[in-house]
């Protein structure tokens, strides 16, 4: 495995940091995950704009203009094997003394950027769908920043595989659906898919994107506004969707059926679309 960090690509056994980068000491940093399908990184500028935004949150210069992102990302593809990968893109403020204020003046950003083989949900888990635990959602209130202190995010996915789940679905103030630990999360309910508005409270997914684009484009019903906490429960059904997950159904909530208890009309449907669009837009030269 090829990995890039600060300039020169390298086996990751070779790739090192001082223990003082404040990604470390901190999590003081920001990451993307970007799916790379037949070595073509899917929307690139997108996740570059979603890179800026989480740097701009943290006030953080971005080290490369999107052209030398274009070029260092296209080169990790080309250095690792695999047609199909997943990219983890990693900056943080750099190495410094230990201090909570940003270092001044400014350090040099550390990059990191790694590939691994991308592999989508196995057909038994797209006959099954997931089952999914809820839990109030006890994160900050910028959510919307792509965050590499990601401690609530790992203890709330946590409480999912305790249960035996795989996902942890959040409840803001025991009012209001956000979104899944690592996942955005949609509601069906007669017929009509309901997604919660893209705001500071969850990450603005670029699946979720593509699935509301295909809703949109094929006259599924759709709405995008806050949904309560009884209409998680009450739903007809459960989608979850995220990059390396791409749209999956939740047929168990808490231990109870959701719905009929298995995938979707509308999973069914919203799937076929997300295929075709991979073998049509995503693979396409
Ligand atoms: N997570 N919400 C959260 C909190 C996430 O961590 C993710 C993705 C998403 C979905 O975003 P996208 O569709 O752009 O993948 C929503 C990635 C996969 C991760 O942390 O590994």
């Amino acid at each position: 495995m090829t990995i890039y960090l600060n300039g020169h690509y390298m086996p990751i056994e070779d790739a090192k940091i001082s223990v003082l980068d404040r990604g470390f000491i901190f999590g003081d940093g920001v990451y993307e995950v970007i799916p790379v399908y037949s070595r073509k990184a899917f929307r690139l500028p997108e996740h570059l704009k979603r890179l800026q935004h989480s740097l701009d949150g943290i006030k953080l210069a971005n080290p490369h203009s999107d052209a030398e992102w274009t070029g260092l990302i296209g080169e990790l593809i080309a250095r690792n094997a695999a047609e199909d990968q997943y990219l983890y893109l990693h900056i943080t403020r750099g190495v410094a003394k230990r201090d909570h204020a940003f270092p001044n003046p400014p350090v040099t950003p550390t990059v990191f950027m790694m590939s691994s083989p991308l592999l989508t949900p196995p057909a038994e888990l797209l006959h099954s769908g997931i089952a999914c635990v809820t839990a109030p959602d006890n994160r900050w209130l910028r959510c919307d920043i792509k965050a590499i202190a990601l401690l609530p995010n790992v203890l709330l996915r946590q409480m999912a595989v305790d249960a035996g789940c795989a996902e942890t679905i959040l409840i803001r103030d025991n009012s209001f659906m956000t979104e899944g630990a690592a996942s955005n999360i949609f509601v069906v309910k007669n017929g009509k898919l309901l997604a919660p508005p893209k705001d500071n409270l969850m990450l603005p997914g670029i699946t979720y994107d593509v699935v509301l684009e295909l809703a949109a484009a094929n006259g599924i019903p759709h709405e995008v506004r806050r949904i309560a906490v009884a209409e998680v429960f009450d739903a007809d059904e459960l989608l979850l969707t995220s990059s390396t997950k791409e749209v999956l159904a939740i047929t168990r909530l808490d231990g109870k059926p959701v719905g009929a208890g298995k995938p979707g009309a509308l999973f069914a449907r919203l799937h076929a679309l997300y295929q075709d669009f991979k073998r049509d837009v995503m693979r396409a030269a």
